[in-house]
């Protein structure tokens, strides 16, 4: 597949941001990235800093919000889109419980915009793939897998509107012809992941000597990726899925919350030693209502059809992540002090 115009959406997020950087240095992409994304409190430019600049003429940033469907068919045209990943979501299942509602709006309507404008680009398009989560499938008890037979039974605001666009994204396909692809993935950490998520905020809440809130009995166990895997898995994909088809993608790596938080403790522990073991921090609070007790992935399709398996171990990869956060303290510092939105109100009104 030769993809000539790529419209990434939410690019200036944590997956789509890694992704960017990804594709632009990958000798099989020669096109141009045309990152759309409405820079939401998630969405960073600064994720992209130097990237015009590393690749001349390969990249133009649009700040665009998806749900703006005249706006999106005007882009399509314009840059003669031809291939779309698609990542812009509010992606943050706490809020979603606070505030559904621009769930609904973007991870729905945003995600019906785009399609529609997919399927008037005509014959010269290509692709759309669409990032989805494992969270689609609802909780596990101890044992078992999802696979991409496993029903839908999403347990989240935010779960239940990316299942509903996954189920749109597999309607296109089948009742227009629309050539796409779906990846549910586990849980991905790595640089760039706002401060809100379990990893990120552990760290820096360590880092700083805050509590460490552990929703109930931090038994809940999550399959993390490390977001570069994730990258290459999306990319396999996009060149040799098979259209119409849906893939799991997860990082054979069960652990309980209780079990990650200790060992970022440990970890910081060794490397910043403060007299006191961290894990005095932690502090159990009141469970997350609705809480998915267990997601666990099978992704031995990826791996028979595609070829794809991790490569990072979770070791190494929780090293190198916690080694980001840690040289990387002005970003987290304008990230969680909203600066940086002040910046984004000065150059983009
Ligand atoms: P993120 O919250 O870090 O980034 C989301 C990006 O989308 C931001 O840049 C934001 O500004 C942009 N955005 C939000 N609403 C928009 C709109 N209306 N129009 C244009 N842009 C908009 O999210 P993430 O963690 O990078 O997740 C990216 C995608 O991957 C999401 O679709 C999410 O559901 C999926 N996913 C995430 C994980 C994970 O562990 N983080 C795992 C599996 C799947
Ligand atoms: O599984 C994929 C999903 O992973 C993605 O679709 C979502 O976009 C992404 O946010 C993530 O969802 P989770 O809810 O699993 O991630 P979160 O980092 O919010 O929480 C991970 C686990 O840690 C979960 O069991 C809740 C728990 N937790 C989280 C936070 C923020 C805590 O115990 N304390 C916390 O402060």
């Amino acid at each position: 597949m030769e993809v000539k115009n790529l419209l990434v959406t939410g690019g200036c997020g944590f997956i789509g941001s890694n992704f960017v950087r990804y594709i632009l240095s990958r000798e099989d992409f020669s096109g141009r990235v045309i990152n759309v994304d409405k820079l939401t409190y998630a969405g960073n430019p600064e994720n992209l800093a130097g990237i015009e600049e590393a690749f001349p003429g390969r990249y133009v940033f649009l700040r665009v919000d998806i749900c703006d469907a005249e706006a999106m068919e005007k882009i399509f045209s314009e840059f003669e889109i031809d291939a779309v990943c698609h990542f812009a979501a509010e992606s943050h299942v706490d809020r979603s419980i606070k505030r559904p509602e621009s769930f609904i709006q973007t991870n729905i309507v945003g995600t019906f915009n785009l399609l529609e404008a997919a399927k008037k680009a005509g014959d010269s398009f290509k692709l759309f793939h669409h990032i989805s989560t494992d969270e689609v499938y609802g909780s596990l008890g101890p044992t078992g897998f999802f696979t991409e037979e496993t029903p839908y039974r999403p347990n989240s605001p935010y779960s239940a509107s990316k299942a509903a666009s996954d189920h749109l994204v597999r309607a296109y396909h089948e009742t227009y012809g629309l050539p796409t692809t779906i990846s549910n993935c586990s849980n991905n950490y790595g640089p760039y992941q706002f401060p809100e998520k379990l990893i990120p905020l552990m760290i820096l809440n360590a880092l700083e000597g805050r509590p460490l809130p552990v929703y109930g009995d931090g038994k809940n166990v999550r399959d993390w990726l490390y977001v570069v895997d994730h990258c290459e898995a999306i990319w396999t994909i996009m060149k040799e899925g098979r259209r119409g088809d849906t893939y799991n993608v997860g990082g054979n790596c069960e652990r309980e919350n209780i079990t990650i938080v200790e060992l970022i403790c440990d970890l910081l522990d060794e490397k910043f030693p403060c007299g006191t073991s961290r894990r005095s921090l932690i502090t159990f609070v009141p469970d997350r209502p609705g809480h998915d007790r267990r997601y666990a992935i099978d992704f031995s399709k990826i791996r028979r059809e595609l070829g794809w398996s991790p490569r990072e171990s979770f070791e190494s990869g929780l090293k190198k992540t916690i080694n980001w956060y840690v040289e990387n303290r002005a970003w987290t510092e304008r990230v969680r002090s909203g600066e940086y939105q002040a910046w984004i109100k000065e150059h983009y009104g």
